[in-house]
C-alpha cells in the first residue's frame, strides 16, 4: 500500500523506523526488514546510523528504485547550545548524508524539527534547491505546527510534501492533521507504539512518557489489550492499523525479528467504525517521544 505525497511520488504506507538503533545493529535490522518486505526506511543525520542503513541496502540486492529512503537534516538548536544550520550548511548536510548512505539521492528529505527560528525559511529554501537538483526527490518537515507550516505558505514557498509527527491514540493532534489534510500535506506518523507497556523499555526510556502511562499498559483491562483481542491481533498491530486507517504512513521500529515481521502484517484485518470512534476520544494532547516534550506544541 502506498500513499501519494505529490504529483510524482508515493510513499510506502508501512516504513521501518531506525531511531535508537546503532550503526552496526541498523545493518542487521534493516536487512531483516527488507527481507520481510519493508520498502521504506526512515533514518536521520541525528540517528548516526545512515552508514549501516546504506550497507543493508547494498547487501539486499534490491534496485535503488525499489526502496524508499527518508533521511532528515538536523537543524541545530540554540536552546541546546547548537548552532543553527544556514543555507549552505543545509545543502552540505544532505551531501554528507548521501555519502554515509552511499546513495546519490534520497526519496524524501526532511527538516527534523522547527528549531531554526528566524532561519527556518532559509533551511526550507535549501531543501527546495536540493529538490530542484534531484538529490531529494520529495521534501518535507517534521514536528512542525500549523504556525510553522503557515510561515512557509505565507512566504509563497513550495508546500512540504509531508510533516512527520508523533501520532497515536494518545496524541491525535486533530487541528494540525486537519490543517495538513486541507493543504495536501501527508501525515507520517512516528512513535505509533507509545501506548504499549514495552515501548522504549529495552532502549531505556529515552522519552517523557509518564510512569502512569507505562503502568496503564500493564493492566489486564487496558483498552488496547481488549481491542487487540477482539481482532485477534497484537496491540502493536492494532495501533499501527489505526494509523493506516487514519490515512497516515507509519514507521514501526524494532530490533526483534518476530516483531519486525508482525509490524508490517497489517492488511488482513480492519478496525470497525465504532472502534475507530472509541479510540477518537482517547486523545491526551502532546506526544511524549522527545525527552524535552512534543516539539509541535512548542513555539
Ligand atoms: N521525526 C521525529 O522527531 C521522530 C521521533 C521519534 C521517532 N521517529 C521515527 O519513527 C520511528 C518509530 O518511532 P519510535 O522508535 O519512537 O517507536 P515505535 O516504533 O513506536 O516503538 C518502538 C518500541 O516498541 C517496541 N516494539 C516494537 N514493535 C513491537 C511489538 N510488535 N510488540 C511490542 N513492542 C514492540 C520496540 O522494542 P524492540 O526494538 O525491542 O522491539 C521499541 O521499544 C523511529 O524509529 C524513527 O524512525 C521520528
Amino acid at each position: 500500500m502506498e500513499i501519494q505525497i505529490n504529483d510524482a511520488a508515493s510513499i510506502p504506507a508501512v516504513g521501518f523506523g531506525t531511531y535508537l538503533i546503532n550503526d552496526a545493529q541498523a545493518e542487521i535490522s534493516v536487512t531483516e526488514a527488507l527481507q520481510v518486505g519493508y520498502r521504506h526506511i526512515d533514518t536521520a543525520e541525528g540517528y548516526q546510523n545512515e552508514a549501516g542503513v546504506g550497507r543493508a541496502l547494498r547487501a539486499s540486492g534490491l534496485g535503488r528504485d525499489e526502496v524508499f529512503i527518508t533521511t532528515k537534516m538536523w537543524p541545530g538548536n540554540p536552546a541546546w547550545g547548537q548552532p543553527i544550520k544556514d543555507y549552505s550548511a543545509t545543502i552540505a548536510a544532505l551531501d554528507s548524508s548521501l555519502d554515509s548512505l552511499g546513495l546519490d539521492y534520497v526519496d524524501l528529505y526532511l527538516i527534523h524539527a522547527p528549531f531554526a527560528g528566524a532561519q527556518r525559511l532559509e533551511q526550507w529554501q535549501a531543501l527546495e534547491e536540493l529538490r530542484r537538483q534531484g538529490k531529494a526527490r520529495s521534501i518535507g518537515v517534521s514536528n512542525f505546527s500549523s504556525a510553522h507550516l503557515d510561515e512557509i505558505q505565507t512566504a509563497g514557498l513550495y508546500t512540504p510534501d509531508v510533516n512527520q509527527i508523533e501520532l497515536h491514540p494518545w496524541s491525535q493532534k486533530p487541528e494540525l492533521t486537519s490543517y495538513m489534510q486541507q493543504r495536501g500535506i501527508v501525515a507520517v506518523a512516528y512513535s505509533s507504539l507509545v501506548p504499549l507497556a514495552e515501548w522504549r523499555v529495552a532502549e531505556g526510556h529515552d522519552s517523557s512518557k509518564s510512569e502512569e502511562m507505562t503502568q496503564a499498559g500493564t493492566r489486564e483491562d487496558f483498552s488496547f489489550k481488549k481491542l487487540a483481542a477482539k481482532y485477534q491481533v497484537t496491540e502493536a498491530q492494532f495501533l499501527l492499523r489505526w494509523g493506516l486507517q487514519k490515512g497516515y504512513a507509519v514507521l514501526p521500529k524494532s530490533t526483534n525479528p518476530a516483531r519486525i515481521r508482525q509490524n508490517i502484517d497489517l492488511f488482513y484485518f480492519e478496525i470497525a467504525e465504532d472502534d475507530m470512534a472509541a479510540v477518537a476520544v482517547m486523545d491526551q494532547g502532546p506526544g511524549v517521544a522527545w525527552t524535552s516534550g512534543d516539539p509541535v506544541f512548542q513555539q
